[in-house]
């Protein structure tokens, strides 16, 4: 059975090879990845899942800015693709979701499939409440609170938290 921990120094290849896996190089060309260039991770909500000494998913998110307010983003996450459909995303998602509640973070946001993060508690953003700098496909410009009407104080553009 894999366990949760956070992520450490040394798990930095191993995550990039997983992130290269999944998402391929051009990942970097993603409108998401602008908000996070030269901005560092939240080492606290950065967490990897383990299994018998190898990492099997990675997850991290980043500050960001909506609208000139400090926000939070999710992502990205994966899992390595032999050990999919086994919870280890879901896992690490509610483990690191309930970090964020408790170190203060009212809300949550991320760029994905919503059939998927519903599962967690995402849903689609009203249209128009917030916009990415660059494109996206804004069905897939998602959010959750953290606490109670945490979303809806925030809107406007989305920034670099720098
Ligand atoms: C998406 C990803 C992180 C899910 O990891 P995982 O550990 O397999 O997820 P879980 O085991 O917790 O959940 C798997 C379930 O979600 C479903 N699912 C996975 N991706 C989905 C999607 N895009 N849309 C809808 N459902 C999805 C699976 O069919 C499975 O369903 P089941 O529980 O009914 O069998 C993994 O598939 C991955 O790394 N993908 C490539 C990277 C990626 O796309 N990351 C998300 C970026 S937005």
């Amino acid at each position: 059975m894999f366990t949760l921990r956070p992520e450490r120094p040394e798990d930095g290849p191993a995550i990039d090879a997983l992130l290269d896996k999944s998402f391929g190089p051009g990942r970097f060309a993603k409108t998401a990845y602008r908000l996070r260039e030269g901005v560092d991770c939240i080492d606290a909500l950065s967490w990897v899942a383990e299994e018998d000494g190898a990492l099997r998913g990675t997850i991290r998110y980043w500050p960001v800015k909506i609208g000139g307010t400090p926000g939070l983003m999710l992502g990205p996450v994966a899992v390595l693709p032999e050990h999919r459909g086994r919870g280890i995303a879901v896992a690490l998602m509610n483990r690191t979701l309930d970090e964020a509640k408790a170190l203060g973070h009212r809300a949550v946001i991320l760029v994905g499939d919503e059939p998927y993060y519903a599962r967690v508690g995402f849903a689609r953003l009203p249209a128009g409440r917030m916009t990415m700098p660059g494109p996206v496909d804004y069905a897939r410009l998602l959010g959750r609170d953290l606490s109670e009407g945490g979303l809806a104080e925030l809107s406007g553009a989305i920034t670099r938290a720098l």
